[in-house]
């Protein structure tokens, strides 16, 4: 069988592999899935201004994030519940991102211990490290019910922290309100259900706060469940101060959508942010991520690496990232599907695919390294769906 040559032949693969269920899980956006739909074709309004006799004989696609070399400047989004895909989920895609130099996040909510993904990347690696992987977190709101969290992701040797600021209430999932995705008896949320004694498992209460048909039915279930696992009340003044006083990991915001908030990031001391809409699944009517980047970029103005996710599916979408100002690139999804269709090798095929379809862009766009992919290289048309 010959494997498949793009991410969309990847995803089509995982979808025929995959329960209906899992698949409509890990592929839907929230309400009318237009910021699903937005992320990607924002990207088909933006083309490439290639120029010719530059030598690019030699082309180096990787990147140095917080001081580490990733062989590209692509890394994998924190994504829950990764055994659903089959195999074995977050320690499959450990092996693949550790096996390739590459960076990646795991999801708070993974359905492996932080511990074991840490130990399969060391594993994989062999004594030649490879760029350090972050811990996605949501804030509980009583920040005291993370530290034990935060504590055993610093001790298992994760770099950042990357608070997801995105879900102060959970978008609205018609799927998941319909059906909710339960773990099959065997799973569990080792880094919540080990930590945080007395959670419950999330994907229930989750559909239960999505399925609330009143205020006040919504505050009795608050007040049933005490601290939530997402929080809503968390404020520029206290988050970043709060966290520092209890790690030394380096802080990342994943969901910032504006200028605005982009200045905030920096004036509060963020290490990082990333330009995410969660994939679509939290605000539908927001736009697109690659939309939002120059803003963003523009308001960051260098201060701190600014990181992009949503919609990117092939290496020119990588391309236009880095061309619109990101410094770094994440995948969601396509890790996902990858897992589905050949668990860690499909991973890879994956990141095989953008790995080469960045460098011949680049090559064929007049580019040797990545330093020299600029603005000017884009220009934009009203004109999309092409
Ligand atoms: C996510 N995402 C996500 N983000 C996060 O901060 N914590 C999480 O636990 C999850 N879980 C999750 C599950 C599934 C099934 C999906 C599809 C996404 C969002 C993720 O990190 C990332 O922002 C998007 O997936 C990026 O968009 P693409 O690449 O999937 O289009």
């Amino acid at each position: 069988m010959v494997d498949p040559l793009t991410l969309d032949e990847v995803e089509a693969a995982a979808k025929k592999a995959l329960p209906s269920k899992i698949y409509d899980f890990y592929a839907s956006g929230a309400d009318g899935q237009r910021a699903v739909a937005r992320n990607r074709h924002a990207f088909s309004r933006l083309f490439i201004r290639p120029r010719v006799l530059q030598d690019v004989s030699e082309v180096d696609t990787s990147v140095e994030i917080f001081g580490a070399r990733s062989a590209l400047p692509v890394g994998i989004a924190p994504s829950a519940m990764q055994k659903l895909a089959g195999g074995d989920g977050e320690i499959d895609v450990a092996k693949a991102a550790a096996g390739m130099g590459l960076n990646l996040t795991l999801s708070s909510q993974s359905t492996s211990s932080l511990e074991d993904v840490m130990q399969a990347k060391i594993d994989t690696e062999k004594g030649l490290p490879g760029p350090p992987f972050w811990m996605q977190l949501y804030l509980h709101d009583d920040i005291q019910k993370s530290v034990p969290l935060i504590r055993r992701a610093e001790t298992a040797g994760y770099q950042a922290l990357v608070l997801t600021v995105d879900t102060p209430v959970l978008g609205n999932r018609l799927a998941e309100r319909k059906e909710a995705v339960i773990l099959p008896k065997g799973l569990s949320l080792p880094n919540l259900e080990k930590t945080t004694p007395g959670t419950k498992p999330q994907p229930s209460i989750n559909r239960q706060f999505m399925n609330v048909r009143s205020a006040a039915e919504a505050k009795a279930l608050r007040k049933a469940f005490g601290s939530k696992m997402h929080s809503s009340s968390l404020t520029w003044e206290r988050t970043i101060k709060e966290l520092r006083k209890v790690t030394n990991m380096k802080i990342i915001l994943k969901g910032i959508m504006t200028a605005e908030d982009a200045a905030l990031s920096v004036q509060y001391g963020a290490d990082a942010i990333i330009v995410s809409n969660h994939g679509g699944r939290q605000l539908d009517e927001t736009c697109s991520t690659s939309e939002a980047l120059p803003e963003v970029s523009a308001a960051v103005n260098g201060a701190l690496p600014v990181i992009i996710d949503g919609g990117v599916r092939t290496g020119a979408d990588v391309f236009k990232c880095l061309a619109l100002g990101a410094d770094f690139v994440l995948v969601g999804r396509p890790a996902l599907w990858g897992l589905a269709y050949d668990g860690s090798r499909g991973v890879e095929t994956v990141m095989h695919i953008l790995e080469r379809e960045l460098s011949r862009t680049m090559a064929l766009a007049g580019v040797k390294n990545v330093k020299e992919i600029s603005r000017g290289m884009l220009g934009v048309t009203n004109r999309s769906g092409f």
